[in-house]
C-alpha cells in the first residue's frame, strides 16, 4: 500500500515535473521568437532578420510583402495576430493601421535621437507608428532602349503621357503597393484630383502592367523588360549602382516622397521582443545595414550615416505632402476605389 502510494506520489511529481518543463520550454520559446513582416526590399529584410538574431538570440520569423498586402493580412488576422512588428514600407498603410486600432501605442527611449519627419509621423498616428526611412518618388528608364526605340528622354510626369512610350511604362498597382499609392497620392496633391485622375487616366494607355509590388519596375527598367517605369529614385539608384544602362529621374513639376514606418501589432504574442526590436530598428547601427543591402533611403536616427548613393532629398523638388490625410482610413479607401473604377480597367 506504502510502495503503492509512493509510486503514485512519484508519478504525479514526474507528471508535473515534466508539465513544469514543458511550460518553461513553451515560455522560453516564447521569449526567443519574434514575428516580423517586412515592407522593404528582400535583401534588407533578411539583413535585418539575421542582425537581430545575432544579437540577441531571438528568433525572426520574417515574411517580405507589400505595404497594401501586408495592411489586409493584419486587418484580417486582427482576432488572433501571427504578426509582432511591421517593420517597413509607406507609411499610409500604418497610419491607416493606426486609425483602425491594428496596431499599439510605444514610445521608444530613442525617439530623441530620430529626424523630425520620423517623429511627426509618430505624433499624427497618435504615437502608433514611427518613421524609419525616407526616399522621394520618381522615374526612370532604360538608356539603350529609350534610345533604339527614338524616345525623347522623359524629364516630367507630363512627359510619360507621350504617345510614342505606349505600352513602354511600367508602375505598381496602388492596391497592393505602398509605391503605387505614394504615386496616386501625389499626383492628386500636385494637379488636383480631377486633373489628377485626367492624368492618370492618360498614364494608363502607356502601362504595360501594374505589378504588385513597388520596386519591380525597377528590376524590369534594368533587365530590359519594359522601357521606363516609376518607383521610388532610391530603387532605382540600386539598379544603377549594379551597372543596369538605367537612368534616374526627379520629375520637374515636383514629386512625393514616402516616410517608410514601423509599428507594433496589437495583440502581439511576443510584445517584449517587437518593442526590443522596435528600440534596436532605430538605432545607427541598424539603420546602417539598408545601405549595405543597396537599399539607399533616407535613415531617421540623425546620427545613422546618409549613404553617398541616396537621392539627395534637398535638391528634389518634393512637395508638402500630407501624410496624415492621405494615410487616414476614409482616404486612401476612397482613392483605391476610385482608381479602380476609374482607372485600372480602363479599355486602352
Ligand atoms: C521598396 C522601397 C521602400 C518602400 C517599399 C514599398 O522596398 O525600397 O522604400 O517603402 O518598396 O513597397 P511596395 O511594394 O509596397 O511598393
Amino acid at each position: 500500500m506504502k510502495l503503492r502510494k509512493n509510486l503514485i506520489a512519484a508519478t504525479m511529481l514526474a507528471g508535473a515535473s515534466a508539465a513544469l518543463s514543458f511550460m518553461s520550454a513553451g515560455a522560453a520559446q516564447a521569449q526567443g521568437a519574434l514575428v516580423m513582416y517586412c515592407g522593404v526590399q528582400e535583401e534588407w529584410c533578411r539583413a535585418m532578420t539575421t542582425a537581430f538574431e545575432r544579437e540577441t538570440g531571438i528568433k525572426v520569423s520574417m515574411t517580405r510583402k507589400s505595404a497594401g498586402e501586408v495592411f489586409a493580412q493584419v486587418k484580417a488576422e486582427a482576432s488572433n495576430p501571427r504578426a509582432d512588428i511591421w517593420w517597413g514600407g509607406t507609411g499610409d498603410p500604418h497610419m491607416q493601421a493606426a486609425e483602425e486600432g491594428l496596431t499599439v501605442e510605444y514610445k521608444s527611449p530613442k525617439m530623441g535621437e530620430l529626424q523630425d519627419w520620423a517623429v511627426r509621423q509618430w505624433e499624427q498616428s497618435k504615437n502608433r507608428t514611427i518613421g524609419i526611412y525616407s526616399g522621394a518618388l520618381g522615374f526612370g528608364y532604360n538608356t539603350e532602349l529609350i534610345k533604339s526605340k527614338g524616345i525623347p528622354e522623359p524629364k516630367c510626369w507630363a512627359d510619360l503621357l507621350n504617345p510614342k512610350l505606349k505600352d513602354e511604362v511600367q508602375v505598381a498597382d496602388p492596391n497592393s503597393s505602398g509605391t503605387a499609392y505614394t504615386l496616386l497620392a501625389t499626383i492628386v496633391q500636385l494637379m488636383g484630383e480631377e486633373k489628377g485622375f485626367d492624368y492618370l487616366k492618360s498614364l494608363h494607355k502607356n502601362i504595360n502592367q501594374y505589378t504588385k509590388s513597388g520596386a519591380a519596375p525597377a528590376k524590369a527598367m534594368a533587365l530590359g523588360e519594359t522601357t521606363a517605369g516609376i518607383a521610388f529614385m532610391h530603387d532605382i539608384v540600386t539598379m544603377v549602382v549594379d551597372k543596369a544602362p538605367v537612368k534616374v529621374v526627379a520629375p520637374c513639376e515636383g514629386t512625393g516622397y514616402e516616410i517608410g514606418s514601423m509599428s507594433i501589432i496589437k495583440g502581439a504574442k511576443n510584445l517584449e521582443n517587437a518593442q526590443k526590436f522596435y528600440d534596436w530598428a532605430l538605432t545607427p547601427a541598424a539603420q546602417k545595414l539598408g545601405a549595405e543591402a543597396k537599399s539607399y533611403q533616407v535613415p531617421s536616427n540623425k546620427s545613422t550615416p546618409i549613404p553617398p548613393q541616396a537621392p539627395k532629398l534637398e535638391e528634389i523638388k518634393l512637395i508638402n505632402f500630407d501624410f496624415a490625410k492621405y494615410g487616414s482610413s476614409d482616404e486612401r479607401k476612397r482613392l483605391l476605389s476610385k482608381w479602380d473604377n476609374e482607372v485600372k480597367n480602363l479599355p486602352k
